[in-house]
């Protein structure tokens, strides 16, 4: 019995130091010291033993099972060390490595045009205000000189909500809300989305923006009116722009007209860019009718404006030369990272 002992325990320490993890250990712990564990067992058959060679046997027994329990526990600090040290060498954070570079997004091409148009105005005194987008047809065309039956109504077909309400086509009815306010003098900017039943091209879209422009004080002038815009070209194209003002036709304007600026890649001697014309068309503008006066309550005796609209999509455009209004929409991001 004592042979197989001193066996048994030499066995248990051989497959302790053999083992490589900790859940190997617990079996072996299992196995010899165990409730029907191999030690376990022999201690169980000491009712067999003569009762004068119980104390030995059992001191034998008790021997073998703490240097079983002491190799367990030695190589379970040392599994545990190891396991430890693994995990650290594993998760060691590498301070040299180049950071991950988080991509910070830019305005859109037509947002950055529209931040220079604003930045422009503001610095001329202007306000910027803003106007909604689904518009009573009163303000959208009534209020603007243009009546029913007008044929100026069908050239801004659009989108009708009813008979009444309407996705404005312009963002000209800005201009009766804030004269209506009644709070002049008015120097303002309105910029915003407006909406037309065209098919989409190189150079429309349903939907598209506008920046509308008014001045009313008393004593304003074409002179006012032309020294503005023509401020506003250099500002935006370069100070050798030049401005021409061709006579046009808007209702709500008296007289009318549409600007070009000279083009800012030939210089006005004619190029692809401006098509060999040397000019280019960016707006519409004009001094308020009287009528539209009238009808936002502004008395036309004592107070005179001008007006103007531009294309925001247009200027962003020329601005940057893209040739293809549909690449504004279309949110492919190598396009858009160009700007
Ligand atoms: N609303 C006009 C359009 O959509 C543009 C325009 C022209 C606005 C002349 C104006 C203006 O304020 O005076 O075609």
């Amino acid at each position: 019995m004592k042979d197989k002992l001193i066996k048994m325990t030499e066995e248990a320490i051989e497959k302790i130091s053999e083992s490589s993890s900790l859940n190997e250990l617990n079996d072996i712990r299992v196995l010899y010291l165990g409730k029907k564990g191999h030690i376990t067992s022999v201690m169980k058959s000491m009712k067999d033993v003569a009762p004068e060679d119980r104390p030995a046997f059992g001191q034998l027994v008790n021997e073998a099972r703490t240097k079983v329990e002491e190799a367990l526990d030695e190589k379970k600090e040392a599994l545990q060390k190891a396991e430890m040290e693994k995990k650290l060498a594993e998760e060691v954070i590498d301070v040299t490595l180049p950071a991950k570079r988080t991509k910070v997004g830019h305005g859109h091409p037509c947002q950055i045009a529209l931040d220079e148009v604003e930045r422009i105005f503001v610095g001329m005194g202007y306000e910027v205000v803003e106007g909604p987008e689904v518009e009573w047809q009163d303000y959208n065309f009534t209020k603007l000189n243009i009546p029913e039956g007008h044929p100026a109504r069908d050239e801004q077909d659009t989108f009708y909500i009813n008979d009444e309400i309407l996705l404005r086509s312009q963002t000209s009815p800005v201009q009766a809300r804030v004269m209506e306010q009644g709070k002049l003098p008015i120097r303002m900017i309105a910029p915003g989305r407006v909406f037309r039943s065209d098919n989409i091209d190189a150079t429309h879209s349903p939907s598209f923006h506008q920046i509308e422009g008014l001045v009313i004080d008393k004593h304003i002038t074409m002179t006012d009116l032309k020294g503005t815009l023509d401020e506003f070209a250099k500002e935006l194209f370069g100070p050798e722009t030049k401005t021409r003002f061709r006579p046009h036709h808007f209702p709500f304007t008296e007289p009318s007209a549409e600007v070009d600026v000279s083009c800012f890649k030939c210089g006005g001697k004619g190029c692809r860019f401006c098509k060999g014309e040397g000019w280019i068309e960016i707006l519409g503008c004009g001094m308020v009718h009287p009528n539209v006066l009238e009808m936002c309550g502004i008395d036309p005796e004592v107070y005179s404006g001008f007006a103007f609209g531009v294309g925001l999509e247009r200027i962003a455009l020329l601005k940057y030369e893209i040739d293809d209004m549909r690449l504004l929409y279309e949110n492919d991001q190598r396009f858009l990272n160009q700007f």
